[in-house]
């Protein structure tokens, strides 16, 4: 899978899924324009694939902004001369329910990770229709998005936002050759907006019984963005170690669980 001739704009990769993919994508011969809020992310992550080979410049700034989305998108035309490939990835948590949710935290939360994905795709998909020879929108969902989850209310309800918009800019963009499909990860090297390891991350409830690694994410991402998977729009790809094709506690988990209540 080759994204050679292509440029790729990855938002929000700081170092743990965001990087991975720009990283990947690079790899495969894109040019990389790496995003985040906090620029020194977005520095550090296209140091990494220039000292890989790769070309890459940093475009930093707020997803949720409508202002910086379009100085975002205009940076990397400006030194590429156009941008055929967006990833929307950016995105925060806010870990309360419905009863403790303050009305700010939850519009923070769909402002970054629902109406952030929606400006830069409209932004980037604007620019995709004037040069009229398709490109590619890859949004990254949750399981979170597919089920529900107490004390993640905004998050969960942002992330099932993010799926149904891709199958609705999917149908807008048809025509015009642009595809839009999304991964969903379940949980994967280090949480959401969190700078810890991962070693304590309770996976049991993952049929696979392990975390998932950033790369599984991006290898789902590059195949979206590539001319592999041409026939493919308003997909959604689930990297999620089975967590979705089944409920309750795997047998493993379930073993444990009735281990330690005596049973
Ligand atoms: N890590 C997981 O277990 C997991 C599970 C399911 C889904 N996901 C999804 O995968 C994606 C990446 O997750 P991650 O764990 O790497 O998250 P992360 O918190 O490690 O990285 C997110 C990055 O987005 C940046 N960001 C935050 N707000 C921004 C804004 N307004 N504009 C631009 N950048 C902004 C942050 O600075 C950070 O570098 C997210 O969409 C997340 O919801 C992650």
């Amino acid at each position: 899978m080759r994204l050679d001739e292509r440029v790729a704009l990855v938002t929000g990769t700081g170092p743990n899924i965001g990087r991975e993919i720009a990283q990947t994508l690079a790899r495969a011969g894109a040019t990389v324009v790496c995003n985040d809020v906090d620029a020194e992310a977005a520095a550090d992550c296209a140091r990494s694939i220039e000292g890989a080979g790769g070309q890459a410049i940093p475009s930093a700034g707020d997803v949720g902004d409508e202002a910086q989305v379009a100085t975002i998108v205009q940076r990397g035309i400006d030194a590429y001369g156009y941008v055929d490939v967006l990833v929307n990835n950016a995105a925060i948590t806010h870990p309360k329910g419905v009863l403790e949710t303050e009305t700010a935290d939850w519009e923070r939360v769909i402002r970054v990770n629902l109406t952030g994905s929606f400006l830069m795709s409209r932004e980037v998909a604007r620019r995709l229709v004037d040069q009229g020879r398709g490109g590619a929108i890859v949004n990254i969902a949750s399981t979170s998005g597919h089920r529900g989850r107490a004390d993640a209310l905004a998050y969960c309800s942002a992330k099932g936002g993010v799926l149904n918009m891709t199958r609705a800019m999917a149908m807008d963009l048809v025509t015009h050759g642009i595809r839009v499909n999304s991964v969903t990860p379940t949980k994967t090297g280090i949480s959401v907006g969190s700078l810890e390891s991962s070693t304590e991350r309770f996976y049991a409830e993952i049929p696979m019984e392990r975390l998932g690694e950033p790369e599984d994410q991006a290898n789902a991402v590059l195949f979206l963005a590539s001319d592999a998977s041409a026939f493919c729009t308003g997909v959604d790809i689930r990297v999620d170690g089975g967590s979705l094709a089944t409920w309750g506690l795997q047998p493993k988990a379930m073993e444990q669980f009735r281990r330690a209540a005596g049973a």
